[in-house]
Protein backbone atom coordinates (compact mmCIF):
# COMPACT_ATOMS: atom_id res chain seq x y z
CA UNK A 1 0.00 0.00 0.00
CA UNK A 2 3.15 2.13 0.55
CA UNK A 3 4.19 1.70 -2.71
CA UNK A 4 0.67 2.68 -4.27
CA UNK A 5 0.97 5.95 -2.04
CA UNK A 6 4.68 6.93 -3.09
CA UNK A 7 4.13 6.52 -6.85
CA UNK A 8 0.12 8.12 -6.23
CA UNK A 9 2.01 11.17 -4.82
CA UNK A 10 4.45 11.20 -7.81
CA UNK A 11 1.93 11.70 -10.07
CA UNK A 12 1.83 14.65 -8.85
CA UNK A 13 -2.08 14.88 -7.62
CA UNK A 14 -3.71 17.72 -5.25
CA UNK A 15 -6.31 18.22 -3.70
CA UNK A 16 -8.58 15.77 -2.25
CA UNK A 17 -5.85 13.31 -2.23
CA UNK A 18 -6.64 10.50 -0.08
CA UNK A 19 -9.83 10.12 -0.71
CA UNK A 20 -8.99 9.63 -4.52
CA UNK A 21 -5.79 7.08 -3.37
CA UNK A 22 -8.66 5.25 -1.37
CA UNK A 23 -11.05 5.40 -4.75
CA UNK A 24 -8.06 4.02 -6.55
CA UNK A 25 -7.02 1.28 -4.10
CA UNK A 26 -10.52 0.03 -4.01
CA UNK A 27 -10.62 -0.17 -7.61
CA UNK A 28 -7.52 -1.92 -7.50
CA UNK A 29 -8.34 -4.16 -4.68
CA UNK A 30 -5.17 -3.32 -2.44
CA UNK A 31 -7.63 -1.32 0.08
CA UNK A 32 -9.50 -3.89 2.23
CA UNK A 33 -12.25 -2.47 4.50
CA UNK A 34 -12.44 -3.46 7.79
CA UNK A 35 -14.91 -0.58 8.84
CA UNK A 36 -17.36 1.00 6.54
CA UNK A 37 -19.59 3.73 8.28
CA UNK A 38 -22.32 5.46 6.02
CA UNK A 39 -24.37 7.97 6.10
CA UNK A 40 -24.67 8.29 9.71
CA UNK A 41 -27.25 10.52 10.95
CA UNK A 42 -27.58 10.90 15.19
CA UNK A 43 -29.96 12.64 17.12
CA UNK A 44 -30.44 14.13 20.51
CA UNK A 45 -33.87 14.93 20.56
CA UNK A 46 -33.98 17.58 18.14
CA UNK A 47 -30.24 18.17 18.31
CA UNK A 48 -28.18 16.86 15.43
CA UNK A 49 -25.09 15.77 16.30
CA UNK A 50 -24.02 13.38 13.16
CA UNK A 51 -25.04 14.69 9.92
CA UNK A 52 -24.12 11.92 7.58
CA UNK A 53 -20.71 10.96 8.54
CA UNK A 54 -19.52 8.20 5.95
CA UNK A 55 -15.70 7.06 6.38
CA UNK A 56 -13.82 3.99 5.29
CA UNK A 57 -11.25 2.17 7.18
CA UNK A 58 -8.40 -0.06 6.21
CA UNK A 59 -7.54 -3.37 7.02
CA UNK A 60 -4.52 -2.48 9.41
CA UNK A 61 -4.88 1.05 9.63
CA UNK A 62 -4.71 3.34 12.30
CA UNK A 63 -6.87 6.49 11.79
CA UNK A 64 -7.52 9.28 14.84
CA UNK A 65 -10.24 11.28 14.55
CA UNK A 66 -9.75 14.97 15.75
CA UNK A 67 -11.58 18.17 15.92
CA UNK A 68 -13.36 20.49 18.59
CA UNK A 69 -15.21 19.68 22.11
CA UNK A 70 -18.86 18.48 21.05
CA UNK A 71 -18.23 17.83 17.04
CA UNK A 72 -19.07 14.17 17.55
CA UNK A 73 -16.06 12.14 18.05
CA UNK A 74 -16.88 10.04 21.10
CA UNK A 75 -20.47 9.82 19.60
CA UNK A 76 -19.25 8.15 16.20
CA UNK A 77 -16.72 6.13 17.83
CA UNK A 78 -19.81 4.85 20.15
CA UNK A 79 -21.31 4.03 17.07
CA UNK A 80 -18.89 2.29 15.37
CA UNK A 81 -18.40 0.29 18.45
CA UNK A 82 -21.93 -0.64 18.05
CA UNK A 83 -22.53 0.44 21.98
CA UNK A 84 -24.98 3.92 20.19
CA UNK A 85 -27.33 3.31 17.45
CA UNK A 86 -27.75 6.00 14.65
CA UNK A 87 -31.37 7.35 13.55
CA UNK A 88 -30.16 6.14 9.98
CA UNK A 89 -26.82 4.81 8.17
CA UNK A 90 -25.02 2.04 8.30
CA UNK A 91 -22.12 0.59 9.90
CA UNK A 92 -20.44 -2.53 8.34
CA UNK A 93 -17.25 -4.70 9.96
CA UNK A 94 -15.65 -6.94 8.08
CA UNK A 95 -19.04 -7.24 5.27
CA UNK A 96 -21.17 -7.62 8.24
CA UNK A 97 -24.13 -5.20 8.77
CA UNK A 98 -23.93 -4.82 12.90
CA UNK A 99 -26.27 -2.33 13.40
CA UNK A 100 -28.96 -5.61 11.88
CA UNK A 101 -27.35 -7.76 14.91
CA UNK A 102 -29.77 -8.72 17.79
CA UNK A 103 -28.95 -7.51 21.54
CA UNK A 104 -27.43 -10.56 22.52
CA UNK A 105 -25.55 -11.47 18.54
CA UNK A 106 -24.36 -7.74 18.95
CA UNK A 107 -22.77 -8.35 22.52
CA UNK A 108 -21.09 -11.59 21.08
CA UNK A 109 -20.07 -9.49 18.05
CA UNK A 110 -18.80 -6.97 20.06
CA UNK A 111 -16.82 -9.44 23.21
CA UNK A 112 -15.17 -11.35 19.88
CA UNK A 113 -14.33 -7.94 17.22
CA UNK A 114 -13.95 -5.07 19.00
CA UNK A 115 -11.71 -3.82 22.10
CA UNK A 116 -12.21 -0.34 23.84
CA UNK A 117 -9.78 1.96 25.42
CA UNK A 118 -11.31 4.82 27.12
CA UNK A 119 -9.38 7.74 28.63
CA UNK A 120 -11.14 6.73 32.22
CA UNK A 121 -9.99 3.46 31.74
CA UNK A 122 -12.93 1.58 33.90
CA UNK A 123 -10.89 -1.27 35.05
CA UNK A 124 -12.69 -3.22 37.84
CA UNK A 125 -11.93 -2.08 41.44
CA UNK A 126 -12.45 -4.95 43.01
CA UNK A 127 -10.53 -6.98 40.74
CA UNK A 128 -6.90 -7.54 40.68
CA UNK A 129 -5.22 -6.65 37.25
CA UNK A 130 -5.20 -10.06 36.18
CA UNK A 131 -8.75 -11.09 36.69
CA UNK A 132 -9.47 -7.53 35.07
CA UNK A 133 -7.58 -8.84 31.97
CA UNK A 134 -9.05 -11.85 31.89
CA UNK A 135 -12.78 -10.65 32.27
CA UNK A 136 -13.87 -10.21 28.70
CA UNK A 137 -12.26 -14.11 27.32
CA UNK A 138 -14.00 -15.36 30.22
CA UNK A 139 -17.01 -14.15 29.03
CA UNK A 140 -16.48 -14.81 25.65
CA UNK A 141 -16.60 -18.32 27.32
CA UNK A 142 -12.72 -19.25 27.36
CA UNK A 143 -11.57 -21.81 29.87
CA UNK A 144 -10.34 -19.89 33.25
CA UNK A 145 -6.68 -21.68 32.45
CA UNK A 146 -6.86 -20.44 28.51
CA UNK A 147 -8.12 -17.06 30.15
CA UNK A 148 -5.69 -16.40 32.90
CA UNK A 149 -2.54 -17.59 30.52
CA UNK A 150 -3.50 -15.29 27.67
CA UNK A 151 -4.03 -12.31 30.19
CA UNK A 152 -0.57 -13.41 31.69
CA UNK A 153 0.77 -13.15 28.51
CA UNK A 154 -0.82 -10.03 27.59
CA UNK A 155 0.37 -8.44 30.70
CA UNK A 156 4.13 -9.28 30.33
CA UNK A 157 4.27 -7.64 27.06
CA UNK A 158 3.09 -5.03 28.59
CA UNK A 159 5.53 -5.51 31.28
CA UNK A 160 3.01 -5.24 34.10
CA UNK A 161 4.47 -9.38 35.17
CA UNK A 162 5.06 -8.02 38.65
CA UNK A 163 1.57 -6.11 39.33
CA UNK A 164 -0.97 -8.99 38.55
CA UNK A 165 -2.32 -9.07 41.67
CA UNK A 166 -2.64 -5.59 42.16
CA UNK A 167 -5.78 -3.91 42.46
CA UNK A 168 -6.52 -0.90 40.01
CA UNK A 169 -6.41 1.72 43.04
CA UNK A 170 -2.39 0.18 43.63
CA UNK A 171 -1.08 1.05 40.15
CA UNK A 172 0.25 4.52 38.58
CA UNK A 173 -1.69 5.92 35.93
CA UNK A 174 0.05 5.02 33.13
CA UNK A 175 0.03 1.01 34.59
CA UNK A 176 -4.09 1.28 34.85
CA UNK A 177 -3.69 1.95 30.77
CA UNK A 178 -1.87 -0.77 30.20
CA UNK A 179 -3.99 -2.80 31.90
CA UNK A 180 -7.05 -1.54 30.18
CA UNK A 181 -4.90 -1.87 26.45
CA UNK A 182 -4.30 -5.23 27.94
CA UNK A 183 -7.90 -6.25 28.28
CA UNK A 184 -9.06 -4.44 25.04
CA UNK A 185 -6.91 -7.06 22.95
CA UNK A 186 -7.56 -10.41 25.47
CA UNK A 187 -9.64 -11.38 22.95
CA UNK A 188 -7.85 -10.67 19.77
CA UNK A 189 -10.33 -7.99 18.38
CA UNK A 190 -9.60 -7.10 14.80
CA UNK A 191 -10.23 -3.31 15.29
CA UNK A 192 -9.65 -1.57 18.87
CA UNK A 193 -11.38 1.62 19.65
CA UNK A 194 -10.17 4.21 21.34
CA UNK A 195 -11.36 7.19 23.06
CA UNK A 196 -8.84 10.41 24.69
CA UNK A 197 -6.37 6.51 25.41
CA UNK A 198 -3.51 8.92 26.66
CA UNK A 199 -5.73 11.88 28.04
CA UNK A 200 -4.76 11.33 31.84
CA UNK A 201 -1.09 10.23 31.03
CA UNK A 202 2.42 12.17 31.48
CA UNK A 203 4.52 12.76 28.48
CA UNK A 204 6.52 9.55 28.65
CA UNK A 205 3.37 7.43 29.44
CA UNK A 206 1.86 9.32 26.63
CA UNK A 207 4.72 8.56 24.15
CA UNK A 208 4.67 4.56 25.35
CA UNK A 209 1.43 4.20 24.73
CA UNK A 210 1.42 5.22 21.22
CA UNK A 211 4.43 3.54 20.26
CA UNK A 212 2.43 0.19 21.89
CA UNK A 213 -0.44 0.79 19.72
CA UNK A 214 1.98 1.05 16.36
CA UNK A 215 3.60 -1.99 17.34
CA UNK A 216 0.38 -3.63 18.11
CA UNK A 217 -0.14 -3.21 14.59
CA UNK A 218 2.49 -4.27 13.39
CA UNK A 219 2.85 -7.14 14.91
CA UNK A 220 -1.17 -8.26 14.87
CA UNK A 221 -2.33 -6.43 11.89
CA UNK A 222 -5.12 -4.90 14.45
CA UNK A 223 -6.98 -2.01 12.58
CA UNK A 224 -6.89 1.30 15.37
CA UNK A 225 -9.21 4.22 15.32
CA UNK A 226 -8.51 6.58 18.12
CA UNK A 227 -9.73 9.69 19.09
CA UNK A 228 -7.24 12.23 20.15
CA UNK A 229 -6.65 15.60 20.97
CA UNK A 230 -3.03 14.95 21.11
CA UNK A 231 -0.99 16.20 17.91
CA UNK A 232 1.64 14.18 18.12
CA UNK A 233 -0.29 11.01 18.25
CA UNK A 234 -2.65 12.37 15.59
CA UNK A 235 0.49 13.39 13.79
CA UNK A 236 1.51 9.72 13.75
CA UNK A 237 -1.22 7.86 12.27
CA UNK A 238 -1.67 6.93 9.14
CA UNK A 239 -4.66 8.99 8.76
CA UNK A 240 -6.60 11.80 10.77
CA UNK A 241 -9.97 12.35 10.29
CA UNK A 242 -10.71 16.12 11.08
CA UNK A 243 -14.36 16.54 12.55
CA UNK A 244 -16.63 19.58 12.98
CA UNK A 245 -20.19 20.06 14.18
CA UNK A 246 -21.17 16.65 13.44
CA UNK A 247 -19.45 15.84 9.87
CA UNK A 248 -16.17 14.74 8.97
CA UNK A 249 -14.41 17.66 6.95
CA UNK A 250 -11.47 16.27 5.64
CA UNK A 251 -9.10 17.11 3.79
CA UNK A 252 -7.30 19.60 5.88
CA UNK A 253 -5.25 21.64 4.59
CA UNK A 254 -2.82 21.60 7.19
CA UNK A 255 -2.69 17.34 7.65
CA UNK A 256 0.48 15.53 6.88
CA UNK A 257 -1.54 12.51 5.19
CA UNK A 258 0.67 9.14 5.27
CA UNK A 259 -0.79 6.13 3.91
N1 LIG B 1 -26.65 11.53 25.73
C1 LIG B 1 -26.67 12.75 25.17
N2 LIG B 1 -27.78 13.52 25.19
C2 LIG B 1 -27.80 14.72 24.59
N3 LIG B 1 -26.76 15.27 23.94
C3 LIG B 1 -25.63 14.57 23.89
C4 LIG B 1 -25.51 13.29 24.50
N4 LIG B 1 -24.26 12.82 24.28
C5 LIG B 1 -23.63 13.79 23.59
N5 LIG B 1 -24.44 14.84 23.35
C6 LIG B 1 -24.09 16.05 22.60
O1 LIG B 1 -23.59 15.65 21.35
C7 LIG B 1 -22.53 16.48 20.94
C8 LIG B 1 -21.34 15.61 20.54
O2 LIG B 1 -20.85 14.97 21.72
P1 LIG B 1 -19.54 14.09 21.71
O3 LIG B 1 -19.38 13.54 23.06
O4 LIG B 1 -19.62 13.15 20.57
O5 LIG B 1 -18.43 15.20 21.39
P2 LIG B 1 -16.85 15.04 21.29
O6 LIG B 1 -16.46 15.48 19.92
O7 LIG B 1 -16.44 13.69 21.72
O8 LIG B 1 -16.35 16.15 22.32
P3 LIG B 1 -15.11 16.11 23.37
O9 LIG B 1 -13.89 16.43 22.57
O10 LIG B 1 -15.44 17.22 24.32
O11 LIG B 1 -15.07 14.77 24.02
C9 LIG B 1 -22.24 17.43 22.08
O12 LIG B 1 -22.77 18.70 21.76
C10 LIG B 1 -22.96 16.83 23.26
O13 LIG B 1 -23.45 17.81 24.11
MG1 LIG C 1 -15.39 12.93 23.38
Amino acid sequence: MEELWIGFKKSGANGGELERFIYLCKLSNKFVAMIEVKNIIKRYGTLEVLKGVSVSIGDGEIVSIVGPSGAGKTTLLQIIGTLDKPESGEVLFNGTNVLGLKDKELARFRNQNIGFVFQFHQLLPEFTTLENVAMPALIGGAKRKEAFDRAKELLDYMNLTDRLQHKPSQLSGGERQRVAVARALINKPAVVLADEPSGSLDTQNKQELHRLFFKLRNEMNQTFVIVTHDESLAGDTDRVLYMRDGMIVNPQPDSEVIV
